[in-house]
């Protein structure tokens, strides 16, 4: 979703923020724009990819050591180069970049046309330009006043960036609902809607929370409220590094992060999986785990990938912890009217800890009384910070924008809840656990032994990439596996995939089946095999293309199947983070097959945080 980075300080300040928009790519967007301010405000702007921008930049240098830039991703109006962003006012003295939305921007655009304004977009945000700059000339207010008066009067969300041609020595950025930082140099500030594009020039920043905003000046800053009370905000240490959001050497961002795989989920445990003991360790959650454990309910609540794994969590604590769950689509949360109340206990799942849509939920459950815990990935986001309590999954920057090692992350996270609830609510004994923590620590190498075998997936993959269709099935904790393998196929292939419980097959998606149909089936937990087996033949019976997702020693489904993929055996309720490894390999062979931009798959966004 779209990006924002500013550079005040003594560099070239395009250097900077291109650089930055190309960290940012990751995030989808479709313009990209710079706005450097250098005696007059300079605005370069294109559609499509920062590349082009670029291109344009370098036929004409930009001079100049303070500016905004952005890559969008379009909500109010098509993608051109128009309705790129920066946007000015009428008289082009401000610049002004913007993610979000302004809900109201149809009545403010009218009232302002009634005064003479001319528009040059169809978007919202030139609409915040010209009223800021309407209420700097007319009222004449200085510019924070300026700033502070026009966001009192819109509605929606945003981060956003402005410039003043008045005033070249500062940028001002404010946030309602959409992330900004602020990077601290010597002599020297960045701000960026993630820490991507400043981790190369500096580890200290300043995250802005909902309502605030930041006067930013070459040698300093100051943090006020948007009402104009100023605040002592606290300055914290970025963890991650630059290593971490370059692609080491892979061809994309996403099979790194598919490879990263026995790491994360390592790093994952590192410090909370006690073995010795027998005992799990969250630090994040340990003082409120009496409240869990006594919850009348746990109410997951996630989108895409991340209500995936949720899914998974719910099989996990039900049977694990004997704990009632329910799963939610973030997004729906909130119009159900929820029950839930101070006997609930909701855990929120988000890789970016940005999603508009998992945040809503949050702020709905804690206003009815609930206890919210948090599963996000990125440190210091918003979801993190609003939540009660939480652990995070340490996967470290996920750059491609589909989902890959956060969900084994997120799925690691959850198994070590579950663990940890069953222990200490009794429905685990001693030698249960000791199973299943010896499992859990085991995970990594099995990882690492799939991926040992993905040239094998890489040949199969190349079976089946122009096939039009795809169906996957799974059951027990498979079937959320197999909605993951389909979305991972549709978002990165553009091939139309569906995920279903194999039961569910008879119910419907059978009449689909012929010999253009390739089928996978997960057919890697024990106490679903006989009827795993059963799904395998109704689909060979009408001719279908059966790829197996197989334990080792399966032979029974490896002589049914067309192509079985092999993962190691481990217990029936960690087999999503193996089984789920060879679907990632699949899509990303078959993307890269189809010529697919693989880490940047049109019309989509990393961090969505729109509603
Ligand atoms: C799929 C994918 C999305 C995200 C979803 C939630 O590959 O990346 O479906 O999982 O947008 O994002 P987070 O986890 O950041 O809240």
């Amino acid at each position: 979703m779209c990006g924002i980075v500013g550079y005040i300080g003594h560099r070239k300040a395009t250097d900077v923020i291109i650089k930055g928009l190309q960290r940012l790519e990751y995030r989808g967007y479709d313009s990209a724009g710079v706005a450097i301010v250098n005696g007059k405000i300079r605005i370069e702007k294109q559609k499509g990819k920062v590349a082009q921008l670029v291109k344009v930049i370098s036929a004409n240098p930009m001079q100049g050591s303070s500016g905004i830039g952005h890559t969008r991703w379009a909500t109010h109006g098509e993608p051109n180069d128009v309705n790129a962003h920066p946007h000015t006012g009428q008289k082009k003295k401000f610049a002004l970049v913007h993610n979000g939305i302004i809900e109201n921007y149809d009545a403010i655009r009218k009232n302002l046309e009634s005064k003479g304004h001319v528009f040059e977009s169809q978007t919202d945000t030139e609409v915040l330009a010209h009223l800021i700059e309407e209420i700097y000339e007319i009222s004449d207010t200085d510019f924070i006043t300026s700033v502070q008066l026009a966001l009192n009067e819109v509605d929606g969300t945003f981060g956003i960036a402005v410039v003043n041609n008045d005033d070249p020595d500062t940028i001002i950025v404010a946030r309602r609902g959409s992330p900004l930082l602020l990077g601290i140099g010597e002599g020297e500030h960045f701000i960026a809607s993630d820490a991507s594009p400043i981790i190369e020039y500096t580890n200290k920043v300043v995250y802005l929370d909902d309502d605030e905003m930041a006067i930013i000046n070459r040698d300093s800053y100051e943090v006020r409220t948007i009402k104009n009370v100023t605040l002592n905000k606290a300055v914290h240490e970025l963890e991650m590094s630059i290593e971490q959001i370059e692609k080491a050497g892979f061809p994309h961002f996403m099979l790194k992060e598919i490879y990263e795989q026995p790491d994360t989920i390592a790093d994952c445990m590192r410090g909370r999986l006690v073995v010795s003991e027998n005992r799990i360790q969250l630090g994040g959650i340990a003082h409120v785990l009496d409240r869990i454990v006594n919850a009348d309910r746990i109410i997951i609540a996630a989108c895409g990938t991340s209500w995936h794994a949720g899914l998974v969590g719910e099989y996990l604590f039900e049977y694990l912890a004997k704990k009632k769950v329910e799963v939610e689509y973030a997004s729906e949360f909130r119009y159900q009217n929820p029950l839930i109340d101070e006997k609930d206990v909701m855990i929120v799942i988000s890789q970016s800890g940005e999603t508009a849509d998992t945040l809503a939920a949050v702020r709905e459950a804690k206003s009815k009384g609930a206890l919210v815990l948090g599963i996000c990935n990125v440190v210091g986001s918003t979801i993190a910070r609003e939540t009660d309590a939480g652990v995070y999954t340490h996967a470290g920057p996920e750059i491609g924008v589909a989902s890959t090692k956060a969900f084994t992350a997120q799925v690691t996270v959850l198994s070590l809840m579950a663990i940890m609830i069953g222990q200490k609510n009794g429905a685990l004994s001693e030698k249960k656990s000791a199973k299943l923590i010896k499992a859990l620590n085991e995970i990594p190498e099995k990882v690492k032994a799939i991926l040992e075998h993905a040239d094998d997936i890489k040949k199969m993959s190349e079976l089946f990439t122009y096939a039009p269709n795809f169906l996957y099935l799974g059951r027990s904790y498979n079937f959320p596996v197999a909605l993951e393998g389909a979305l991972k196929l549709k978002e990165i292939s553009y091939i139309h995939a569906e995920g279903y419980p194999a039961a569910e097959m008879k119910h419907g998606p059978i009449a689909l089946i012929d010999q253009h149909m390739p089928v996978v089936v997960i057919a890697a937990t024990d106490h679903t095999n006989d009827k795993m087996i059963s799904n395998i033949e109704e689909v060979r019976a009408r001719k279908g293309r059966v790829i197996a997702i197989a334990n080792e020693n399966n032979s029974e489904v490896a002589n049914l199947a067309e192509y079985t993929i092999r993962i190691p055996e481990t217990h029936d309720c960690f087999t999503p983070l193996l089984t789920v490894i060879p679907l990632q390999l699949i899509s990303y062979y078959i993307a890269v097959n189809r010529k697919c931009d693989v880490d940047q798959p049109r019309n989509l966004a990393k961090s969505v945080t729109v509603e």
